[in-house]
Order: structure tokens, then sequence, then C-alpha cells
């Protein structure tokens, strides 16, 4: 067999993963998860699912992909072979799911980077954004599909583009070298906005309610399972990529640095933007003598139509909002093109193909597969599927690694592949691994299973109360279960085809 890839450094390396977690999941989803769950309050359950989750979960993912050298279907089929089927799952609904409409607000972006030099949605942002610019109809029928919005459909198309060539390069001429120039550039343009952001007038107004803890809401298991899924979404977790990633690692990595520099540079970073954008609410809520409360907006609201409101006001504004959509996809693509790596490096570690051909094939399909989201109901197709993909996808994986890692496989061989590492002796060795790694164990085995099982049941009875977010259950069904189950067909059926060059070990 050929030589497996490699990242050029360590650093090369952090920079890889640290992009792909940091996404547009810390830019505008975590913002609004923090104030609709207790603000400064909600940072208790998001810390403690960091260190009971979050990183207990990213150093065994790191940890095995490193171990056995394996993307995630080889390595969950070297604890068994019949578990491969799991990696493959997770590439697959990550790859022609969650990537697919991911890469279509990308799109988005890319439109409103242009919108914003003569702020084009004039007046009525909102109007602008659901009906002129998704031609949308303000109903839920997800059935009345309409054509493809050619302007989103051609953004699509130059951001797949983009993600193909850095992918083509391979991980040290490609990966590597793009996140060496855009995470300096990220890290950069985030601070200028943040910055901009806190010195506009009634910028503490806006942080002020960003931060004032509400500690009611401590006692609202809702709360707690939005901090677990903040932080799996927002580290890539259950993904397969950083499986993936790891396994290009030189053999002396250190992974428990790692797993801990990544964690925390993920949370910091989006605890951070979180300041910048509340910054921005309070400077609206001030010019237009609003309480912060009616300015807010969750979800897709808050970056296509709370800020370009904003940037409407703001003094050269149009600088602000082309930096800020920029951003937006910079942040994008460092995370889209690690789940293209993840895929491709499955399907090499199985099929032994051309990567160049896979990474091409790869790229079409998930421009053809991203089209479907670009139609006047892609906003309400991409709003179930990634409902879905979600809330049961990414926590199932991350419910059954953790099981099978925990009791099949033993964390110790992981553990004692961590520790060989660590180039540590004596009585830290023995801290190490008697304290530490065994509190890392217990969060593996039992914390961690238990928190996402309790998440998982919860979304399971809400989904029999009433159809997700009233739309018609044919869609929900088609569209959010369809989509699980086609995506673990697809699954089951690559796992079940022969390895070139017979099975692994
Ligand atoms: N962690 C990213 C975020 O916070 C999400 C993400 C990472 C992602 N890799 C991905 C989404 C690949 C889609 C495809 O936004």
């Amino acid at each position: 067999m050929k030589d497996r890839s490699k990242w050029g450094t360590n650093a090369g390396f952090l920079l890889a993963a640290i992009g792909s977690a940091i996404g547009l999941g810390n830019i505008w989803r975590f913002p609004y998860v923090a104030y609709e769950n207790g603000g400064g309050a909600f940072l208790i359950p998001y810390f403690v699912a960091l260190f009971t989750a979050g990183i207990p979960i990213l150093m065994l993912e790191f940890a095995l992909g490193h171990h056995r050298e394996a993307s995630a279907p080889k390595a969950f089929r070297h604890i068994d072979a019949k578990w491969e089927w799991l990696g493959w799952w997770a590439v697959t609904f990550v790859m022609f799911g969650i990537s697919l409409y991911y890469i279509v607000i990308m799109g988005w972006c890319a439109n409103y980077m242009v919108f914003s030099l003569n702020c084009a949605w004039g007046e009525d942002p909102n109007t602008f954004f659901f009906d002129e610019f998704l031609g949308m109809s303000g109903n839920k029928d997800v059935w009345q599909i309409g054509g493809i919005s050619w302007p989103i459909a051609t953004a699509v198309a130059v951001i797949w583009l983009i993600n193909w060539i850095i992918a083509y390069g391979g991980i040290e001429k490609g990966i590597e070298r793009a996140v060496k120039i855009m995470m300096p550039v990220l890290f950069l343009i985030t601070a200028v906005i943040i910055v901009w952001a806190l010195f506009l007038p009634g910028a503490q107004k806006g942080i002020k309610h960003y931060v004032t803890p509400d500690f009611n809401k401590i006692t609202d298991l809702k709360v707690w399972i939005a901090a677990y899924g903040q932080i799996f979404f927002s580290l890539s977790l259950g993904f397969g990529i950083m499986i993936a990633y790891s396994s290009y690692l030189s053999r002396e990595a250190n992974i428990f640095k790692n797993s801990l520099i990544v964690g925390f540079s993920n949370s910091m970073y989006e605890v951070f933007a979180g300041f910048g954008v509340f910054a921005i609410l309070g400077y609206m809520a001030t010019r237009q003598s609003q309480e912060i409360k009616e300015v807010v907006s969750s979800g897709i609201g808050l970056a296509f139509v709370a800020y370009p409101k904003a940037i409407s006001l703001l003094p050269s504004g149009s600088y602000f909002g082309f930096l800020f959509f920029l951003l937006l996809i910079i942040a994008g693509i460092s995370s889209s093109i690690s789940i293209i790596e993840a895929f491709t490096s499955a399907i090499l570690d199985k099929f032994a193909l051309a990567r160049k051909k896979v990474i091409t094939v790869i790229c079409l399909l998930g421009f053809f597969g991203s089209l479907v989201f670009t139609t006047h109901v892609g906003l309400l197709w991409l709003d179930i599927v990634d409902h879905f993909l979600n809330q049961y996808g990414l926590i199932t994986v991350g419910i059954v690694e953790a099981l099978i890692v925990g009791w099949i496989y033993r964390t110790d061989k992981l553990k004692a592949h961590i520790v060989s590492n660590l180039g540590l002796s004596g009585t830290r060795h023995k801290i190490f691994d008697y304290v530490i790694l065994q509190l890392w164990m217990y969060c593996i085995r039992f914390i961690t299973p238990v928190a996402l099982g309790i998440a998982i049941i919860h979304s399971l009875i809400g989904e029999f109360a009433e159809p997700y977010s009233d739309y018609p259950v044919s869609g929900v069904i088609i569209l959010g279960v369809g989509w699980l189950l086609v995506t673990h067909i697809f699954a089951f059926g690559l796992s079940g085809l022969p390895w070139r060059g017979g099975p692994p070990r």
C-alpha cells in the first residue's frame, strides 16, 4: 500500500481541526442559543458539556484515528467488524446531508456579501430575505417546490469549486496550505469586527443582555440539552472528521494536548464571537430606541435579517457587512472541506481508488445534492433535514461511539496510546494515568451516553407530541426520517462491499 498522507506539521493539523470546528455554528448559532438559554448562566451547562462530553469525545476520536491510522469506518471496524457501518453512516449523512445545505447557507452569504455593498435589501430586510431572495410563498407547504434560484445556485457552484480546489491538493499541499492562510485571516477579520462593534454606541447594552445570567434556566432540562447539542455540532463530533484528521498526524503527536487546544480554541472563539454579535444588537436597539428583545432574532433571522438591518444603520456599514459575510464564508469553507476529506479518506482506506478522482466525483455529487436546497422551499427542507440529522444522527453516533469504545474496546488501549506520547515519567505519569485519564474513561463510559441518551429521548417525545415546527407530516417523514434511513441503508451497503486487498486486521 502507498504511504498514508501526512500533515506537514502539528500546527497545520491544529489549524485544520480548529478550522473544522469553527464554522457557522460558532458565529451565528452559539450567540442566540446562549441568549435563549439563560445568557451568562448558559455558560455553566455549556462548560460542563465541554468537559464531560466535548473534550472527552474529541480525545476519543483523535486517539482512535491516530492509534489505528484510519478513517472512521476502518477505525470502528477494528473494534469489531460489525461496527464498520457506524463510521460509514457518520461520514455519509454529514457529507450527503449536513454539508449539502451548509454550503447553500454559504451561498446565501456570498450573495449577501455583494448585497452589502449597496444595502440591496432596502428598508425591509425581512421581506427581502424571505420573499424576494428565497422566493418563499410564506406557507409551510414543503411540496410547493418552485424552481431553482440561479443566484443561489451560482454561488453554491463557486463554493463547491473552491472546496474542490483545496481538497484536490491533498492533505499537506491542499488543506494544510489553505488553512494556514484562511485561519489567520479569519482571526483577523473577527478581531476587526469585534473591536468595531464594541465601540458602537449602545454596545454595552447588548453585551449586558448577553452575559446577564438567568439562573432559573439552569434547572431546565432543555437548557442542558441545548448545551450538549451545541458542543457536539460546534466541535464537529460524531462527524467522523476528527478521526480522519488525526489519522494523518505523525506518530509522535501528543493527542492529549491537541484535544485541549482544539476544544478550548473553539469555545473561546464562540464565546468571544457572542460579544461582537450582541454589541451590534445593542447598537441597533439604541439607534431604533427599542428593547434588545425586539431586535434579537434566532437562527437564520440573525444573520440574514437582523444583521442587514444593522448594516444599513451603521456608518460605513457596507464594509462591515462585506467583512461579516466574508467571515462566515471562510469559517464555513474550513469546515466543509473537512467532511470532504473525511469521506474521501474512508473511500481511500477501503477501496484504494485514486484520490483525485474520488474528490472530483464527491464534489460533483455534492454540488448536485446542494441544488436540492436552492429551490423556493430550500429553507424549509434545510430546516427539517438539519433538525433530524443533528438531533438523531450526530447524537446517535456520539452515544454508540462512546459505548463501543468505552465498553467493548475498553478504553485501556486508547489510554495507553495517549499516555505513551506524553513523555511523562514517575509521579506525573501516574497522575495522568490514574486520575486524568481515569476521569476521561468515566465520561466516555457513563456521562456522555447518559447525557446524550436523555437528549435523544427528550427529542423523540417532542416529535410525537407534534410534527416538527408545524410542517406537514409527510414532509417531516419523507425529508427528515427519510434522510436518516436512506443514508443508513447506503452506509450498510458500503460496509458490506469487500475491502480491496482483503479486510484489515
Ligand atoms: N463545526 C462546524 C460549525 O460549528 C460544523 C461543521 C464542521 C460542518 N464540519 C462540517 C458542517 C462539515 C457541515 C459539513 O459550524
